[in-house]
């Protein structure tokens, strides 16, 4: 049995993946708004602190893994505070209980927005840690409109696919022999989804962005099954990868240029 930390478990992808490593005999401390064994706000730096010391006692010392889903779409700046450094400063204060594990693994969860238009300004201040210009830059975004104002998701989840990739080969992390890795799913069914995808306006505007060949839209458990094995024993050499589980919609996007 190994521990696992989900946040986001109270929904969606987050929820799936909880069930999934619970049904497999796993422990599971989820991270959540509310509604699940650790309650904490991770948009903010007191939030953050209440989570990683909370999940911290609630391991007894050790971690085996952590999964990281929480995130919002809000075309606003908040949003970079959830997806980024809610994810970012989570994992960091969590490292340490890591190292107590045989086998320590990582996945976050990006999005195919990682490779829609986004803004290169905020997503070099994502990268540099520095909260306050993001939030500046994201604010900026949000005030003209939401079609740039969605830009703080796809930035988000750009610079959430940098960082993974960036961070994976250093000395906290390759060097401790933890694999660190995002999945970027197609369009999910899930609260974050539902209202877009109960309308045909709105199916339209997700498969035109996102267009899945294969097998259309899919379930939360389908990202989650991949999260789960990224995160377990046998994943011992795939790291810095955003692995795309979407139907064939990067495939179609991008076609030869990989
Ligand atoms: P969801 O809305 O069902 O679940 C998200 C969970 O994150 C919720 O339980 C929510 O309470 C939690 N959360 C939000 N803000 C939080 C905060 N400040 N602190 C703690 N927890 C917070 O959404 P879904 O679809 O399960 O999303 C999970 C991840 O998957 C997100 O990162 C999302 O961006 C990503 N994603 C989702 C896609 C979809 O089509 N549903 C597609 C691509 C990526």
């Amino acid at each position: 049995m190994r521990t696992y930390v989900v946040t986001g478990s109270a929904s969606g992808i987050g929820a799936a993946t909880a069930e999934l490593l619970r049904e497999r005999g796993h422990k599971v401390i989820g991270v959540d708004l509310r509604n699940t064994e650790v309650n904490a706000d991770l948009s903010t730096a007191a939030g953050r602190e209440t989570a990683v010391a909370d999940t911290l006692a609630a391991g007894g010392g050790r971690i085996d893994a952590i999964i990281a889903a929480a995130g919002v779409s809000a075309p606003k700046a908040f949003t970079v505070s959830v997806n980024f450094f809610g994810v970012t400063s989570f994992l960091e204060g969590l490292l340490p209980a890591l190292a107590a594990s045989a086998a320590p693994r990582v996945a976050v969860v990006s999005s195919m927005a990682s490779l829609q238009a986004n803004s290169e300004t905020l997503v070099e201040a994502m990268l540099a840690g520095d909260e306050a210009e993001a939030l500046r830059l994201g604010a900026e975004l949000e005030s003209r409109g939401e079609l740039e104002g969605y830009m703080n998701y796809s930035s988000s989840k750009r610079a959430i696919s940098r960082w993974v990739r960036r961070e994976c080969i250093t000395a906290p992390w390759a060097g401790a022999g933890i694999p660190l890795n995002a999945v970027a799913p197609g369009t999910v069914i899930t609260n974050m989804t539902r209202e877009l995808l109960a309308t045909e306006a709105g199916r339209k505007l997700a498969d035109d962005n996102v267009p899945m060949p294969l097998n259309y839209h899919s379930e939360a458990v389908v990202i989650a099954r991949q999260l789960a094995w990224l995160t377990s024993e046998e994943n011992t050499h795939v790291t810095g990868q955003t692995i795309y589980i979407d139907g064939g919609a990067d495939a179609t996007l991008r076609g030869d240029d990989i």
